[in-house]
């Protein structure tokens, strides 16, 4: 490099220009790409100023480099033939091989040979060998005009196009210097002081950071940290969600979720063979639960059936956070109420069929506030907090019904991306017959919302089968590529 650079800088010492760096690099014995390198780096300086150019040139293929050496087909054929008298086809055939078909073919056109009897001989005493002069000039880098060019393009596959770039006009630049000065690159204290006598290496802000030699994070997780930091900005408390094994009591039956709900089905829910059932729950709180199911109060009539607590003995893993909201509510009302705001994301599983948009397996995010006087206005109020901070400000709320929330909403949000409106969440107010089993007291309310992660995220991330974000088949490709951060949902 440093040579080459040399030679550039101390040939424009003396010379008006370089008028071709391809002439140059020949001239030199220099390799023509680092000459290119070397001048594109003095330009960037300003030491010199080069036209970039870009020519299309021929060169020879393969096949055209052979009949370069060793003369046409056509040639080749006719010199096998004696300049007297004549030689057999079958003669011929053996001395050229396949290639006889084809200069036959050209020899008989252009009058050079003639067959009669099985016997070829020859009509003329001199061919000249056009192909082989036009290819030999191509060879050696000289101009060939287009009839010489369209005759070579007639055959098959002599000659190719290529391109070429490189530099012309290269002339001394306005920071032109016979060699190059040395210029400083680092901010240190010793360049600081003496900046006065020093040159600084200019910064290129086009130039793309090296790709850095560290771990990444899924999308699921830098969405997860969005929303988490979203709720705690708003004041909430995350949960602790450390268990994914749960007893049905707890996932259902503290919700107020009917023991024969469809979801209770083993084809929604994945129930553990062992240990199959919970060892402990709060007695006088599963006697409360059994009774508001059975014959209700707090203004229920319940559901007038026999509650079973084996049915609330069984373990399965979670199907939603709710249940851990439900364990934390519980926990909650057994001191003296303090008003409170809960949320929790983590993973919850459903025996689902698995397509492009379900997972046996995906998170949930969950928002719960817990305090006196509390209505529906106020859930509606603070889902608008909520999703504005994630840059979905329009919403529409639709009726919707949850056997542990009374009233509920579905969320949608009009997704400007899309164009259209989409579901993201589901709401409620929690039930008495939920709550005040618990001993929370009579006034206070909660409201609740919860949420799918992995909905946003492939939104997010423009991502449209599920099994590409999350699950076995995940390509660690897409984890390394992905944008850093996304702004909005
Ligand atoms: N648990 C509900 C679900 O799985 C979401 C929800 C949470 C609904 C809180 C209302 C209140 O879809």
């Amino acid at each position: 490099m440093a040579e080459t650079e040399r030679s550039i800088l101390g040939f424009l010492q003396n010379s008006d220009q370089i008028s071709d760096s391809g002439q140059f690099s020949s001239d030199h014995n220099l390799d023509h790409d680092q000459v290119k390198n070397v001048i594109k780096s003095l330009q960037a300086f300003r030491y010199i100023d080069a036209q970039e150019v870009i020519r299309k040139t021929w060169v020879l293929t393969e096949e055209g480099n052979k009949y370069a050496t060793q003369g046409s087909p056509e040639v080749q054929l006719f010199s096998a033939v004696p300049e007297e008298g004549s030689i057999s086809m079958v003669e011929l055939k053996k001395k050229l091989g396949k290639s006889i078909d084809f200069a036959w073919k050209y020899a008989k056109e252009y009058k050079w040979l003639e067959l009669e009897n099985k016997q070829v001989s020859r009509k003329v005493q001199h061919v000249e060998d056009k192909m082989k002069g036009l290819l030999l000039q191509i060879q050696q880098g000289k101009e060939v005009d287009k009839d010489g060019i369209d005759f070579l393009k007639g055959r098959k596959k002599l000659i190719e196009q290529v391109k070429w770039n490189g530099y012309c006009s290269i002339k001394k630049g306005p920071n032109y210097a016979p060699e190059r000065r040395k210029v400083s690159t680092d901010l240190t204290r010793e360049n600081l002081e003496n900046w006065k006598e020093l040159e600084f290496k200019e910064y290129n802000f086009n130039t793309k950071g090296a790709p850095l030699d560290s771990g990444l994070l899924h999308p699921l997780l830098k969405v997860r940290k969005q929303f988490k930091d979203i709720f705690v900005q708003m004041g909430f408390e995350e949960m602790p969600t450390n268990n994914f094994v749960e007893s049905s009591f707890w996932n259902f039956d503290a919700l107020f979720q009917p023991q024969q709900h469809p979801a209770r089905d083993s084809h929604d829910t994945f129930f553990l063979k062992a240990p199959c059932t919970t060892r402990t729950l709060p007695e006088d709180y599963v006697e409360k639960v059994k009774r508001v199911h059975e014959s209700g109060g707090y203004g229920s009539r319940g559901y007038s059936c026999d509650w079973k607590r084996e049915e609330a003995n069984k373990n399965l893993l979670r199907t939603h956070t709710t249940a851990v909201s439900s364990r934390m509510l519980y926990a909650l009302a057994q001191k003296p109420f303090v008003p409170k705001k809960y949320f929790s994301i983590d993973r919850v599983f459903r025996n689902e069929a698995v397509d492009r948009t379900h997972l046996a397996e995906f998170h949930q995010m969950e928002g719960l506030i817990c305090d006196r006087g509390l209505t529906l206005g106020d859930l509606i109020g603070v889902l608008k907090d909520f999703f504005a901070r994630l840059g979905m400000p329009k919403l529409m709320f639709k009726p919707a019904y949850n056997p542990y929330t009374e009233p509920s909403m579905e969320i949608f949000s009009y997704h400007e991306k899309l164009g259209k409106w989409v579901e993201i969440g589901n709401s409620g107010m929690f039930r008495p017959e939920m709550l005040r089993p618990m001993g929370l007291p009579e006034d206070v309310q909660v409201i609740a919302w919860g949420l799918g992660l992995e909905r946003p995220t492939m939104i997010l991330y423009g991502i449209d089968n599920i099994r590409d974000l999350f699950g076995h088949k995940v390509d660690l490709g897409l984890i390394k590529r992905n944008p850093i951060c996304r702004i909005g949902i």
